[in-house]
């Protein structure tokens, strides 16, 4: 569908996707229902117009977009770790949906209920914030575009989000209704930046990664 673009070629484009599992015990852990379709999609395309690019997936069941190297994670930790060890990049994608709390240990045997206890108490604790860690790196790519998967007051938080990470985009995508958001095909970005506010789709979430690389490359042609 796109052509190499002269503005992508020789770029490295350092994507995340997915979500994050956060071990309990060998048998359990915390994650969501992110897909990683948006960031896959968001991979492709950058592929696709000639760009250099690194996929940092969480546990996903997609296949690997044609040209990209992907490097597979499974918690917030490892994906911190790796997402950190692939700059420098051009741009950062931050599109997983990391877990903001991990169980504060990790038992080696699986946690047994015990008779006549009805409730239990899980203490998490917070992990480490990879957008804005990349975001006040010295290594900082040039663009740096998080995402904000929310299921009310989508606009406010997009807008705290971006001054508060220091990031350039924050793409805002409503969570919990139909054609758009967790698992969905299709998806609808509100795109909020410095001096900008966009909507991208509704269409298919190939179609709205396509946008977004046209949004960023003319809003940010100027990057050397
Ligand atoms: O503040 P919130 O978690 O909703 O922000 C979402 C954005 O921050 C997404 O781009 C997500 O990838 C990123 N994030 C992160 N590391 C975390 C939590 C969120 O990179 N630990």
């Amino acid at each position: 569908m796109n052509r190499p673009s002269a503005s992508w070629a020789g770029r490295h484009v350092l994507v995340s996707a997915g979500p994050t599992y956060e071990d309990i015990d060998p048998v359990r852990f915390i994650g969501n229902r992110s897909s990683g379709k948006m960031g896959f999609a968001i991979a492709a395309a950058a592929a696709r117009r000639g760009a250099t690019v690194t996929l940092v997936a969480g546990p996903v069941h997609l296949p690997t977009p044609e040209g990209v190297r992907r490097i597979d994670v499974r918690s917030a930790a490892q994906m911190h770790a790796a997402v950190l060890a692939q700059l420098p990049a051009t741009i950062y994608f931050g599109a997983a949906a990391v877990a903001d709390f991990t169980p504060a240990t990790v038992t080696a045997d699986k946690l047994k209920k015990r008779a006549g206890q009805d409730t239990m108490t899980l203490e998490l604790v917070r992990t480490e914030d990879i957008l804005a860690d990349v975001a006040r790196h010295h290594a900082r790519p040039t663009r740096v575009v998080g995402f904000a998967a929310e299921t009310g007051e989508l606009d406010g938080y997009a807008r705290d989000k971006l001054q508060r990470k220091h990031v350039d985009l924050i793409c805002a995508n409503r969570v919990g209704v139909a054609g758009s958001g967790f698992e969905a095909d299709d998806n609808t970005l509100v795109v909020h930046g410095h001096g900008i506010e966009r909507t991208l789709g509704p269409a298919s979430k190939a179609a709205v990664a396509d946008a977004l690389l046209d949004l960023v490359e003319q809003e940010f042609a100027d990057v050397p």
